[in-house]
Order: C-alpha cells, then sequence, then structure tokens
C-alpha cells in the first residue's frame, strides 16, 4: 500500500460519486421521474411533489457540482504538470469542460427557486433531455481521457532545481558568488 498516492484516491473517489451522482439523477429525472408525474399526478399534486424533491436535490446538485470541478481541476493540473500527454487530450479535456458548465447550467437552473427557474421547468422534458445528451457525452469523453497514452515526465534531478531557485534571486549571478 506504499505505493498508494491516498490524495490522488480521495481525488478520485470524490470525482467518480459526484459524476455518479450528476449522471444518474439526470437519466433517472429524464426517463423515470418525469412520465411518472405527468402520467399518475395531477398539475398541483405535481408541482408540491415537485417542490418537495428540488428542496432536498438542489443540495445534492451544488454538492457534486462543488466536488467535480475541485477534484476535476486538481487531477487535470497533475496530469499536465507530471505527464506528457497527446495533442488531442487538450482538446477534449476543454470541450468536457464546457459541455460540464453547460450541464452545470441546466441543472443549477431547473433545481433552483429563480423566475428563470419556472421558465426552464415549463419545458422540463426538453432541458432534462439536453442534460441527459450531455452527461452520456461527458462520460464518453472522460472514458477516452482516461485510456489516453501519458508518459511520466522524468523527475528534475535535485542538483538542477536547486540552481534553478538560487536563479530567483534578487541579486544578479555575478554579484552572488
Ligand atoms: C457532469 C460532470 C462530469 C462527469 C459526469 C465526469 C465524469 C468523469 C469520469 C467518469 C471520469 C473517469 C474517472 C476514472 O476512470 O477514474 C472522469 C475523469 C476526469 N475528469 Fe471528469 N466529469 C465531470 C466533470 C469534470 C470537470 C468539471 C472537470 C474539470 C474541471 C473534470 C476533469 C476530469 C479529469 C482531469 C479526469 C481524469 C482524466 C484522465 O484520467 O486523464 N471532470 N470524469
Amino acid at each position: 500500500m506504499d505505493q498508494v498516492n491516498w490524495l490522488d484516491v480521495v481525488l478520485r473517489w470524490m470525482h467518480i460519486l459526484a459524476a455518479v451522482t450528476a449522471a444518474g439523477g439526470t437519466l433517472f429525472a429524464r426517463f423515470a421521474l418525469l412520465p411518472s408525474l405527468e402520467e399518475t399526478l395531477a398539475p398541483e399534486q405535481r408541482q408540491a411533489l415537485h417542490a418537495s424533491i428540488r428542496g432536498r436535490w438542489s443540495k445534492i446538485v451544488a454538492a457534486s457540482i462543488a466536488f467535480l470541478l475541485v477534484s476535476g481541476l486538481v487531477n487535470f493540473i497533475n496530469a499536465v504538470r507530471l505527464y506528457d500527454l497527446p495533442k488531442f487530450y487538450h482538446a477534449l479535456f476543454g470541450v468536457k469542460f464546457l459541455l460540464a458548465l453547460g450541464v452545470f447550467f441546466i441543472a443549477s437552473v431547473v433545481s433552483g427557486r429563480s423566475a428563470l427557474a419556472e421558465r426552464f421547468r415549463r419545458d422540463a422534458r426538453k432541458w432534462l433531455s439536453i442534460n441527459a445528451v450531455l452527461v452520456v457525452l461527458i462520460v464518453l469523453i472522460s472514458g477516452v481521457l482516461k485510456v489516453a497514452e501519458k508518459t511520466k515526465k522524468p523527475a528534475q534531478p535535485a542538483a538542477a532545481m536547486k540552481t534553478r531557485v538560487e536563479d530567483r534571486g534578487p541579486w544578479p549571478a555575478t554579484l552572488r558568488q
């Protein structure tokens, strides 16, 4: 177990748990909850149930977004710092990031309480369908990022690092003998 970097493991747990919650919640809402509500409940009952779900779910949505952003950004910075990555990695990561921002925006608005939220909810089927497509695309892209060939960068020799730190001193090298 000495070989395990526990910070990496915790970040990965955070990312995967939040991703499963975001993707699972979206697909469940679109393909099970929404059609069942429309089929079985009168409009005012539907609204009451919806308000009750929203109160609980919006907190989980906010926590998932925070987890995904923090763990995702740290993972990305570490990948760039420690590995030589194929060129397409950065482009694909950029696409994934933009799609994720779209998912976060729609999920926050649909589960929120603003006037905009009310307008979005009138078109809930459309917005949940868009988010369902986006989360599936994000998971597919993430799979490619995960298996992309990454070559570990050679470690910096300690002596070279020492010289570079000294070079950053306030005096010109000639005065530092
Ligand atoms: C709805 C939002 C998101 C979903 C569903 C999602 C899903 C995933 C999944 C399934 C993985 C693969 C995990 C593994 O196999 O260990 C992953 C990896 C990753 N995600 Fe996300 N993610 C989301 C948002 C984000 C965001 C916002 C960022 C950046 C800020 C991000 C950055 C990353 C990075 C850097 C990796 C590692 C890729 C690699 O192994 O090279 N993700 N994500």
